[in-house]
């Protein structure tokens, strides 16, 4: 009876440095996309209503910088993961929980994942609600495709705005029994939280982060390295289990 033997439900949160060797810059680093956008001002309900098109052009430019990235070996390790753990192969369920908006992911991929932070690639409608896969321009109020009215958003979580799907986020971390964290430097909650959650719930705790974060000292286990190469190492772990 190995010491991953009993691992059936498996819970991953990811953050921007997964992506970071895409090409697709973090947040908080010295060359982070806060360090030249007051986050106020692009990250905001607020900022949004303030100046719609420096909004508007900040996310058209997050949105060509995803179309243009591919996934990296992080990405397709993960990719590799979510097709091999399942409960019909013995194993149990996986969730990948990303704070990402880029669909690197997906692209990898991976078809569990869950973006609690929102979407680049997604318009969002606030007259009718509607969501609508989106690749060009928000500039200039383009009409919703459903309801015609000029009522688009970056289908983006802005600061102090509530997360998506947390009650299914919760669920998932309430009845897992590893949850990993993968290049995240646990500033921002609710997502730097969830290590706790799965703490509480008696579930091992690895981190896998290019250099120690917040959260670290809640982790059972840090691993620290480029994720290209850590996350595949820990996925052939996996997988060998
Ligand atoms: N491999 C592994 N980890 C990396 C790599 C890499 N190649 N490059 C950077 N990192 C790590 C950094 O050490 C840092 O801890 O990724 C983390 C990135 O942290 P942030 O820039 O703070 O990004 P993130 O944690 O995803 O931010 C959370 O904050 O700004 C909001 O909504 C935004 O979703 C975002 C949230």
């Amino acid at each position: 009876m190995g010491a991953m033997d009993h691992i059936r439900n498996i819970v991953i949160l990811t953050g921007a440095g997964i992506s970071a060797e895409s090409g697709l810059r973090t947040f908080r680093a010295d060359d982070g996309l806060w360090e030249d956008h007051p986050v106020e001002q692009v990250a905001t309900l607020q900022g949004f209503h303030r100046d719609p098109d420096l909004v508007q052009r900040f996310y058209d430019e997050r949105r060509a910088q995803v179309m243009a990235a591919n996934p990296n070996p992080a990405h397709l390790a993960l990719g590799r993961l979510d097709m091999a753990w399942k409960p019909s192969r013995n194993r149990g369920e996986l969730l990948i929980v990303t704070q990402n908006i880029d669909d690197l992911h997906e692209r990898g991929g991976a078809a569990r994942v869950l973006h609690m932070h929102g979407e680049a690639l997604s318009a969002w409608c606030t007259m009718c609600d509607a969501r609508h896969r989106w690749t060009g321009s928000l500039r200039g109020a383009p009409p919703c495709p459903a309801c015609g009215q000029a009522a688009l958003r970056p289908d983006i979580v802005w600061f102090g705005e509530m997360p998506y799907q947390m009650d299914r986020i919760y669920r998932a971390i309430g009845n897992c029994d590893l949850f990993v964290s993968i290049g995240t430097s646990g500033a921002v909650y609710p997502a730097a939280g969830f290590v706790q959650e799965a703490g509480r719930v008696g579930a091992g705790t690895l981190e896998l982060n290019l250099e120690e974060s917040l959260g670290s000292r809640f982790f059972s286990e840090t691993r620290l390295g480029k994720a290209s190469e850590i996350v595949p190492a820990w996925v052939e772990e996996m997988l060998a289990s």
